[in-house]
């Protein structure tokens, strides 16, 4: 059974405020996705394996603590989840990426799939599905599905916002996956935006609104 890991970190919640403003721009916003990314695997990579190896120091020889391998794939949902590829790879720089494209159709709010190119030993990696927005949880239902489709096993999902009709969605769908979410806002608005939210996050990180 996977776990819900709700943030209660000050410096999590001052950015994720920040981000929420609309007088925040797009530099700024870009900026505080990266960190808020950051800081958020910081947590979600905690239970990353580590091997116990020799290695010499300037005073002796002795064992200590690394990470096992290179066996981290992240996965950003297209496009708002690229806002925080970056931020991850700052701390898993030799982590593979892999992309699903989804958007949500503005009638109907399912999601819509036209990319899917992920790491050809997927099924080997521990695999952190990125996306800011956790809505109706329909994106991250199909993101999921295609990266289970493929083989992947080890699978942590990332937002920075998660309203809980789309929480309860994807617990259901997916109930191994361990989930991540700065902030656990109020409810979805009539049209599936979360409230309050922070609007649009791929117009908000790109500026196409
Ligand atoms: C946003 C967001 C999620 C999705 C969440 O993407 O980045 O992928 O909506 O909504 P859901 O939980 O109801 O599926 P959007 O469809 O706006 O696409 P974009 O990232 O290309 O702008
Ligand atoms: N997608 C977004 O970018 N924001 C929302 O509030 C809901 C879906």
């Amino acid at each position: 059974m996977g776990k819900v890991y709700v943030f209660d970190h000050p410096l999590i919640q001052h950015k994720v405020s920040l981000m929420r403003k609309t007088d925040t721009n797009v530099k700024e916003f870009r900026e505080l996705a990266k960190e808020v990314a950051t800081l958020m695997g910081f947590e979600a990579t905690r239970d990353l394996p580590l091997k116990e190896v020799e290695i010499d120091t300037p005073m002796c020889r002795t064992k200590v603590n690394m990470l096992q391998g290179e066996d981290i794939a992240i996965v950003p949902i297209l496009r708002a989840g690229l806002g925080f590829v970056d931020g991850m790879l700052a701390l898993v720089p030799n982590a593979k990426v892999g992309h699903v494209g989804l958007y949500r159709d503005p009638e109907t709010h399912e999601p819509v799939e036209y990319y899917c190119k992920l790491p050809v030993d997927i099924e080997k990696r521990k695999i952190f599905v990125l996306d800011p927005m956790l809505a109706t949880g329909g994106s991250a239902v199909a993101a999921i599905d295609f990266v289970k489709k493929r083989g992947g096993k080890d699978i942590v999902f990332m937002c920075l916002i998660a309203a809980p009709e789309g929480l309860k969605v994807l617990e259901e769908a997916h109930p191994d996956i361990d989930i991540y979410i700065a902030s656990l806002d109020e409810r979805l608005n009539e049209h599936a935006y979360i409230l309050p939210g922070l609007g649009d996050a791929g117009d908000r990180l790109y500026g196409t609104k």
